[in-house]
C-alpha cells in the first residue's frame, strides 16, 4: 500500500481511481483523445468539409471536435470527469496554438473559444444529469413512502401495525436499528414508551424503559414535533449515542396526527449519516403512521365501547330475564293455583262461574307460557346452566315445534364447556341465523353444527331456502337498518374472531362463525 493510500481521502481516492480505470468508457475516451491529439499534430489540415474556407480550415474543425470527449466525459463521470477532459484537451491543443500554429493568436482565440463552450457544455450536461437523478430519487422516495404506507392499512391491530411499518422505514432508509415510541398519557404526565424496536438496541429499550416528555433527542423530538438528529460528531450528544452501541447517527422523528404527537420513530445507523432527503421522506412518512395511529385508536375505542354496549346489554336481559323468572313467573303461578283452588274448594258456584275461572286458569297458563318463552328468548337459564349445547338443542326444539321445519343439532370433535363470554357469543350469533332463516329462507331443513377443534370452535348454521347475493361489506348492511348479520360480526369480533356469510341467490344460506379457544 502506497503513503497516499494509507489516509482514509487516499484509500477514497485510489479506490474512485480504480473503479474509472476499471470502466469501458474511460479506455473510449482515452482512445478519442489520443486519436484527436494525433489529427491535431500529426495531419496536414483537415478538409472534412471542403466547402469551408479559413480560418474554420485552420484546425478549427479538430479544435471543435474536442468537444465531443468532453461532452461524453460528463455524461460517463459527471462534473469531474468533464472538466478533466476540458483541461487534457487545452492542454493538448495550447502547444500547437502557441508554437506550431502560423496564426498564433487566431489559434489562442480558437482554443480559448472552444474552452468557454466545453465549459458551458459541462455545465449544461451536469444540470440536466443532476435534475434527471433528483426526479429518480423522488420517484424512488415516493415508492419507497408508498411501500411503508402500503404496510399501514395491512392491520388494524396497532403493535403488528408499527412492526411491519418500522421494518420497512428501515429497509427503504437503510437504517440498521430503530424502534418506534408511543405517547402513553395516563393518570400522570404523559411519557413515551416503547412499541416495537428492530436491530440492536440499547439495553435500557430492551428493558423497556419509559421516556420523559423533552428527555433527551427522542423526548425532545415529541414535545417540540420537530425531527431532532443526533451524530457521533456532535461532542454534545455523545452520551445520547453511548446507550446505542456501535451507532454513529440517530433520528428521531415524530409522529403526528392533526398537529398531535402520538409517538416517535427512531432510527439509528453505525455507518451512515442521515441526509436531508432521508429526513423529508422520514417526515412524510411519520405523517402517515401518525394517521395511521390516530384511526387505531378512534377503531380501538369504537371496539371498546361497542364491547361495553354489548355487556351492558347482555347484563339488562339478564337481569330482566332473572326478575321475570322469579317474580312474574312465580306470581302468574301461584295465581294459577289459586284459581284452581278456588274452582276445586267453592262449593255451591255456579257451573257458569266455574266455567269462567276455568277460563280465567287457562288465560294465565298462557299469560305464563309467553312470560316463559320471552324470558328463554332473553337469556336461557340452561345456557348459563347446562351449556351452550342445551342451549342450542333448546331452540332448536322450538324451532321445529314453532316453525315444523326440520332442525338439526351436529356436534363434531371433543364436546366441552367453553369461556362463558364465547358460549354467549355464539348462542346470540345462532339466535339470530336462526331468526334470519325464519324470516328471509323459506328453507325446509336447517343444520346447527358445533365443531370443537384443539384451539378453536365453529359454529356453522346452513339452510336450504332462498339465499341471497352477500355484499361486499357486511357493514354496509347497517346503512340500510339491517343490524342482524352486522351485529353477528361484531359480536365475533369482540372475542378476536372471525364470521363468514356464504349465499347466492337460490343456493341456500350458511354462516359460519370462527372463535379461538385455548384448550383447558
Ligand atoms: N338465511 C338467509 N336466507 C336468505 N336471506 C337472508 C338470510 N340471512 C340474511 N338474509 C338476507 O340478508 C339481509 C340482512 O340480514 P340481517 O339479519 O342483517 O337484517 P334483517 O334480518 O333484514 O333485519 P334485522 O336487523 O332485524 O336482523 C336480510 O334482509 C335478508 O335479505
Ligand atoms: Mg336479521
Amino acid at each position: 500500500m502506497s503513503a497516499g493510500e494509507s489516509s482514509p481521502v487516499g484509500r477514497a481516492c485510489a479506490g474512485r481511481l480504480r473503479q474509472v480505470l476499471r470502466q469501458r468508457s474511460f479506455w473510449i475516451l482515452a482512445a478519442m483523445m489520443l486519436g484527436l491529439a494525433a489529427i491535431h499534430y500529426l495531419t496536414p489540415q483537415i478538409r472534412l468539409l471542403p466547402f469551408l474556407t479559413d480560418p474554420l480550415g485552420r484546425h478549427a474543425v479538430e479544435r471543435i471536435a474536442f468537444l465531443l470527449p468532453v461532452a461524453a466525459a460528463t455524461f460517463a463521470f459527471g462534473r469531474g470527469g468533464g472538466i478533466s477532459a476540458l483541461t487534457l484537451s487545452l492542454l493538448i491543443m495550447m502547444p500547437r496554438a502557441l508554437f506550431v500554429s502560423p496564426y498564433p493568436i487566431d489559434a489562442s482565440s480558437e482554443t480559448v473559444a472552444v474552452a468557454i463552450v466545453g465549459y458551458l457544455v459541462v455545465g449544461m450536461i451536469e444540470t440536466q444529469e443532476r435534475e434527471k437523478r433528483l426526479r429518480q430519487e423522488a420517484v424512488q422516495r415516493l415508492r419507497a413512502a408508498n411501500a411503508v404506507t402500503a404496510m399501514l392499512t395491512k392491520s388494524l391491530d396497532r403493535r403488528e401495525m408499527l412492526d411491519g411499518v418500522l421494518e420497512r422505514t428501515l429497509d427503504v432508509v437503510g437504517a440498521a436499528a430503530g424502534c418506534i415510541y408511543l405517547v402513553e398519557a395516563g393518570h400522570g404526565a404523559p411519557v413515551l414508551t416503547l412499541a416495537v424496536g428492530h436491530g440492536a438496541l440499547p439495553d435500557v429499550l430492551q428493558e423497556g424503559g419509559a421516556v420523559g416528555l423533552g428527555d433527551g433527542p427522542i423526548g425532545r423530538a415529541a414535545e417540540v414535533g420537530e425531527v431532532v438528529a443526533v451524530s457521533a460528531g456532535d461532542s454534545q450528544q455523545v452520551e445520547v449515542l453511548e446507550g446505542w452501541v456501535g451507532m454513529n447517527s440517530l433520528l428521531a422523528v415524530p409522529l403526528k396526527s392533526r398537529d398531535e404527537v402520538l409517538g416517535v420513530l427512531v432510527l439509528a445507523d453505525p455507518e451512515r449519516r442521515f441526509e436531508s432527503q432521508d429526513v423529508e421522506l422520514l417526515m412524510a412518512i411519520g405523517g402517515e403512521i401518525g394517521v395511521a395511529l390516530e384511526n387505531a385508536r378512534l377503531y380501538e375505542s369504537m371496539r371498546f365501547y361497542v364491547g361495553q354496549v354489548t355487556r351492558a346489554q347482555e347484563d339488562e336481559r339478564k337481569r330482566i330475564a332473572r326478575e321475570l323468572h322469579d317474580e312474574t313467573t312465580q306470581d302468574l303461578i301461584a295465581l294459577s293455583r289459586r284459581l284452581e283452588a278456588l274452582n276445586d274448594e267453592g262449593e255451591g258456584l255456579s257451573n257458569a262461574v266455574r266455567k269462567r275461572l276455568a277460563g280465567l286458569q287457562e288465560l294465565v297458563e298462557e299469560a305464563l307460557r309467553g312470560v316463559r318463552r320471552f324470558s328463554q328468548n332473553l337469556r336461557p337459564s340452561a345456557l348459563d346452566d347446562l351449556g351452550l349445547l342445551a342451549a342450542l338443542e333448546g331452540m332448536a326444539a322450538v324451532q321445529r315445534e314453532e316453525s315444523g321445519v326440520a332442525t338439526e343439532l351436529r356436534v363434531e370433535g371433543q364436546k366441552r364447556r367453553l369461556p362463558p363470554e364465547v358460549e354467549l357469543t355464539l348462542f346470540r350469533i345462532a339466535q339470530e341465523a336462526l331468526s334470519n332463516v325464519r324470516r328471509h329462507a323459506q328453507s325446509a331443513r336447517i343444520a346447527i353444527t358445533v365443531r370443537f377443534g384443539d384451539g378453536d370452535v365453529e359454529l356453522i348454521v346452513e339452510d336450504d331456502g332462498k339465499g341471497f347475493s352477500v355484499p361486499a361489506r357486511l357493514s354496509d348492511m347497517a346503512t340500510l337498518g339491517k343490524l342482524g348479520l352486522v351485529g353477528m360480526l361484531e359480536r365475533a369480533r369482540l372475542l378476536g374472531g372471525s364470521l363468514a356469510v356464504e349465499s347466492s341467490p337460490g343456493q341456500g344460506t350458511r354462516v359460519v362463525v370462527r372463535v379461538a379457544v385455548q384448550q383447558s
